[in-house]
């Protein structure tokens, strides 16, 4: 029995005879009575709480690391379908990394990954008004919680890769895409955006998250067209949202799709 049940029986218990007494007697609860069943409510409820917050943690371990509890999960293990691609042309292959894994990650395939950052992204970061900060986004990269599905092509060239990691938000659990990057001169427009999104979506679902969140720069048109596209919409989170009133315009939007189910087996 859980620390929350045990609680909840003796709640119950209580209530119970505090009830038969006051049938049977036709009073009221006394004082101590009263602060008795109180306390014991109280209880009750930190112990809810405190296995919620258990619950969260085991969750979001068993999401980022394998059954050891250190290794970072393999998160293509359950997805092999997923890790082809072969459409509209392209033929490409995907595979996961993440710091502390078998190989970890290694450096030409963070090169490449950053250096695709850079290309599509730098602008963007100039003209919203954060700026290009370089060395942020190769700590963001290289950083222990960042877990990295790269695709691909035929001749071993990263040509997309997504960046994501599992967080707690308050009580709720978030796969939270970091990064979204195809090559646009051999990858644009092919659904390989799509594919990699929707195996995030899995990876997340299976995982037990709740929602699937993601930051967009509001001048970038084109990934908030692709986001919508694929089913997100602006998160409560949001500053939109949030923001005082008298408080400028903020420069990005965070976006976020619900999972839909809970994982199939505890440890998955
Ligand atoms: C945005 C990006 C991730 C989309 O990936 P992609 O592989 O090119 O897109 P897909 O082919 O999977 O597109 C899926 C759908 O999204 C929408 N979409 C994608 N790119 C779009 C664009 N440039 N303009 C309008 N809609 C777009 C379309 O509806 C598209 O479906 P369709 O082609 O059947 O009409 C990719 O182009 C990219 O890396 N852009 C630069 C980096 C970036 O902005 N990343 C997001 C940071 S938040």
């Amino acid at each position: 029995m859980t620390a929350a049940q045990a609680a909840e029986e003796k709640v119950s218990a209580l209530s119970k005879e505090f009830a038969q007494k006051a049938t049977v007697t036709g009073r009221k609860l006394t004082k101590e009575e009263q602060k008795a069943a109180k306390k014991a409510a109280k209880k009750q409820e930190r112990a809810k709480l405190a296995e919620e917050s258990r619950r969260i943690s085991s969750t979001l371990s068993a999401a980022r690391f394998a059954e050891d509890g250190t290794t970072p999960r393999d998160h293509l293990e359950n997805f092999a379908a997923f890790a082809k691609f072969d459409r509209n042309g392209l033929q490409l292959t995907l595979k996961a990394f993440a710091r502390g894994a078998e190989g970890g990650v290694p450096p030409e395939v963070l090169k490449a990954c950053f250096d695709m950052t850079e290309a599509n992204m730098k602008a963007s970061y100039e003209e919203s008004g954060w700026g290009w900060n370089a060395l942020k986004k190769q700590r963001e990269l290289e950083s222990e919680e960042a877990r990295l599905l790269v695709a691909f092509d035929t001749d071993d060239v990263p040509r997309a890769f997504l960046h994501f990691r599992f967080e707690r938000e308050e009580d709720q659990l978030v796969l939270y895409v970091y990064e979204v990057q195809v090559d646009q001169a051999t990858c644009a427009r092919k659904g390989v955006g799509r594919h990699i999104m929707l195996l995030a979506e899995l990876i997340a679902r299976r995982a037990g998250m709740d929602w699937v969140c993601l930051t967009v720069l509001n001048c970038n048109e084109a990934a908030a067209k692709f986001y919508e596209r694929l089913g997100y919409k602006m998160d409560e989170t949001s500053p939109q949202v949030s923001q005082m009133e008298g408080e400028e315009d903020a420069s990005y939007t965070i976006l976020s799709k619900r999972c839909g189910a809970k994982p199939a087996t505890a440890s998955a």
